[in-house]
């Protein structure tokens, strides 16, 4: 079976195997040579100073980073401005109201870019409604919408503002300048772009930001795990398995010639697919300059219902993704991660010629 869906991905064999390396104590220093390494390798995709950041491990999912991030991130007197184009977006604004982070929302359409002019209106807010921070999602995976970070970058440093990313679905395959300044930290998670397993999940933060971290969790309390991390620790039972995954995905990647080759393989992989599907008259809901390259999101063709495409496709070997709450009424998702080839694709495509001829 193929995973088209957006994560867990297709593990590469490579990968698979890892999972069955020697049983290891997480308090052996076997274990902290892994933690070490994964933190130096995740660094190492954007080719980041460890010196001005760090990467934090923890044992859950993306959303859990993402939790862990802006609950840390945003200081006791701060005040977060959440960008909502999508499902994760809006998951941004829910983790605010669960910690009673003061924040405001600016909810978008779900297809459309966020509206630049009404984000550069909030930012002018004097106190006490001054925003501190901006958060939003870089990869919108409900729509395959890459929402533009530089433009925002720009109004966060001329508002003095500094920017959150959920980068759940993009870390590892689309470019991130983390030499903008607004930037504080970025969320992400094993089992998407770098091909993992899920069970791992991490921020990037800057140093800087983690001196001034809130502790509002205990769990995933950011500055703790790493405080502990940095110190050869670990304050719980990680997902050790998870973590020999993460760390041969990442030699996998590097070796593979790192973020921007699997851009470029991923963009590939992506246009096969947006080719061969029009062809059989879908079209894509997003136009292609404005996706990611990581998934995309399909109308439905007409008179086809989600449930007939998928069983059918299943059948065929392939798992694809519905819309995402109303949207699964008219949308489908195809997402090109982990180890798949134009092969792939190619019997992907005549599946759907077969299906809807
Ligand atoms: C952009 C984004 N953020 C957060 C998440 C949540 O990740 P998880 O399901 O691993 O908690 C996802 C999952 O697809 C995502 O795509």
């Amino acid at each position: 079976m193929l995973l088209l869906n957006p994560g867990p991905v297709t593990l590469s064999e490579r990968v698979r195997r890892s999972l069955l390396q020697p049983d290891l104590c997480h308090r052996e220093s076997e274990f902290f040579d892994l933690q070490d390494e994964a933190r130096e390798r995740l660094l190492a995709v954007y080719a980041l100073d460890p010196a001005a950041w760090t990467a934090v491990l923890m044992t859950a999912s993306g959303s859990a980073a993402v939790e862990s991030m802006v609950a840390a991130l945003v200081p006791k007197k701060g005040r977060l401005l959440v960008i909502e184009n999508g499902v994760y977006g809006e998951r941004i604004a829910q983790i605010c109201m669960q910690y009673q982070i003061p924040h405001e929302r600016l909810v978008g359409d779900w297809m459309q870019a966020p509206n630049l002019e009404a984000i550069g209106a909030r930012l002018e807010s004097k106190a006490p409604q001054r925003f501190t921070h901006l958060a939003l999602v870089h990869h919108e995976t409900t729509t395959g919408r890459l929402n533009d970070l530089k433009p925002l970058g720009e109004l966060c440093r001329a508002h003095g503002v500094k920017l959150l990313v959920d980068g759940v679905s993009s870390f590892g395959a689309e470019a991130l300048d983390f030499s903008d300044l607004s930037l504080a930290a970025v969320a992400a998670t094993a089992n998407k772009c770098l091909h993992g397993v899920p069970g791992a999940a991490f921020v990037i933060v800057r140093r800087s930001a983690l001196a001034e971290a809130a502790s509002r969790t205990y769990y995933l309390d950011l500055g703790r795990l790493a405080n502990l991390q940095d110190q050869r620790g670990t304050p719980f039972t990680p997902a050790v398995h998870a973590y020999y995954a993460l760390v041969e995905a990442l030699r996998e990647f590097a070796e593979g010639g790192g973020r921007q080759a699997r851009y470029l393989r991923y963009a590939a992989l992506a246009e096969q697919v947006r080719a061969g599907l029009a062809e059989c008259g879908i079209e894509a809901a997003v136009p292609a300059a404005q996706s990611s390259v990581v998934l995309r999101a399909y109308r439905l063709p007409a008179g086809v219902s989600y449930t007939t495409l998928h069983d059918a496709l299943k059948a065929d070997g392939f798992v694809i993704y519905a819309g995402q709450g109303n949207l699964s009424k008219t949308l489908f998702r195809i997402s090109t991660m982990g180890e798949l080839t134009p092969a792939d694709i190619s019997r992907l495509l005549k599946s759907f010629a077969r299906l809807l001829a």
